[in-house]
């Protein structure tokens, strides 16, 4: 059975991780690279940390405009496809290399298999609810992480090819967290000691392409009573550079860290500040308090659990957040599986191509 998986940014080559090795064991994978990500930090560092398969297709789309991007993503996996005739087509996430990829198969009637669908911020304006949202609305397989995602979709009036299977990240997590103890020297290199910091990231359009909310937000990082670590996403370097901000006494900027040396810095840090999705459910795995820099969430579970306050960029509950997190210990249960989900995703996958002949 030959299945094509769609990678492009970040986060999709860490949820590949687990995936692509399980897939790999009962299947022909097809990797396709849409070349999204494309600087060494934000894309070979984690095929080579995480013995992800090198892509066998590289497509080299790079940055653009949404159209730009996503028309010149769509036109080649189209070409793959047409080459390939896999049986299926896997996207994950919300960028804009899941939507190109669920749009191509869709079109050439190839079934799309969506990894965290069902996920909502219901915020319109933000570029992955569109791409979820379509995503959704073209796939045969939903594999959402909670009964959360999997009731949003009913209320949408999917129902049919929808499995809660848990959240691949936390397979990835589980997967690396031992390796990333034992072989990261992050805190050592950078001379920090364990809970002696925060750690933030910032990267999502709606911060980082406002003068105003960009400002704002380093003006919060720079009155927060320990020192902030803050690997800088490229397109944050860039509109700091573009607004000229001063990251500030407090603000430490790393370049982008590898994996391996994420999950540790994560883990030993105070507390997390952060607008990315994957860095909310980390901090939750990895019992670290989080608050989220926006003004919603697609992960709810994590605030109803007690472990993530969802602040903006208002500096007044960010300090009292930070303040009070981490005062209390709430109860941790598993919110999204229990790291078995990438075998959950091929066995069910598996048993409906063979069912389709
Ligand atoms: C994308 C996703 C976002 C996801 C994030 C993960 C979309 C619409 N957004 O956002 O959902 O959370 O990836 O990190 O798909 N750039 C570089 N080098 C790179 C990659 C990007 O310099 O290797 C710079 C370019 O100036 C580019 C900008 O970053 O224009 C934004 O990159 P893009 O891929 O469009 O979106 P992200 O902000 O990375
Ligand atoms: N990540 C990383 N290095 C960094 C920042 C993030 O390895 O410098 C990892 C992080 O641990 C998580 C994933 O990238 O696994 C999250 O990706 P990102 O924040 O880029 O995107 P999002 O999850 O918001 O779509």
């Amino acid at each position: 059975m030959a299945i094509v998986s769609i990678v492009g940014a970040r986060p999709q080559f860490i949820k590949a991780s687990p995936l692509s090795l399980e897939l790999r064991r009962r299947h022909r994978e097809i990797l396709v690279h849409t070349g999204q990500h494309y600087d060494h930090g934000m894309s070979d560092i984690f095929f080579k940390d995480l013995g992800i398969p090198a892509p066998d297709y590289h497509l080299g789309i790079g940055s653009g405009s949404h159209g730009a991007q996503t028309g010149g993503m769509l036109s080649a996996i189209e070409q793959v496809l047409e080459k390939e005739r896999p049986q299926a087509v896997i996207v994950y996430g919300d960028t804009n290399s899941t939507l190109a990829g669920a749009l191509a198969a869709v079109k050439l009637h190839i079934p799309v298999a969506h990894i965290e669908a069902g996920l909502r911020s219901f915020n319109r304006s933000m570029p992955e609810e569109i791409n979820r949202v379509v995503a959704d609305h073209v796939s045969t397989w939903l594999f959402t992480p909670s009964a959360t995602s999997r009731d949003q979709l009913a209320q949408e009036g999917i129902s049919s090819g929808v499995h809660v299977v848990g959240d691949i990240m936390y397979d990835a997590l589980l997967m690396h967290l031992e390796r990333a103890e034992q072989r990261s020297r992050i805190l050592h290199r950078l001379e920090l000691a364990p809970k002696s910091y925060y750690l933030a990231t910032i990267h999502r359009a709606e911060n980082t392409d406002s003068q105003d909310r960009l400002t704002r937000l380093f003006g919060t990082l720079n009155r927060l009573e320990r020192p902030v670590i803050l690997p800088i996403h490229p397109r944050t370097s860039q509109k700091l550079r573009e607004y000229r901000i001063e990251p500030g006494p407090n603000v430490r900027c790393l370049d982008p860290l590898g994996y391996l040396d994420m999950l540790n810095i994560q883990k030993e840090a105070a507390c997390v500040l952060t607008d990315s999705g994957g860095v909310q459910k980390e901090a939750y795995y990895l019992e670290v308090p989080c608050i989220t820099l926006r003004t919603e969430t697609e992960w709810i579970e994590t605030t109803t659990a007690g472990w993530n306050r969802v602040c903006g960029t208002d500096e007044e509950q960010i300090l009292a957040a930070v303040a009070e997190l981490g005062k209390s210990r709430p109860s941790h249960p598993n919110l999204y599986g229990d790291g078995d989900t990438a075998r959950r995703i091929v066995q069910i996958l598996g048993e409906a191509l063979q069912s389709n002949g």
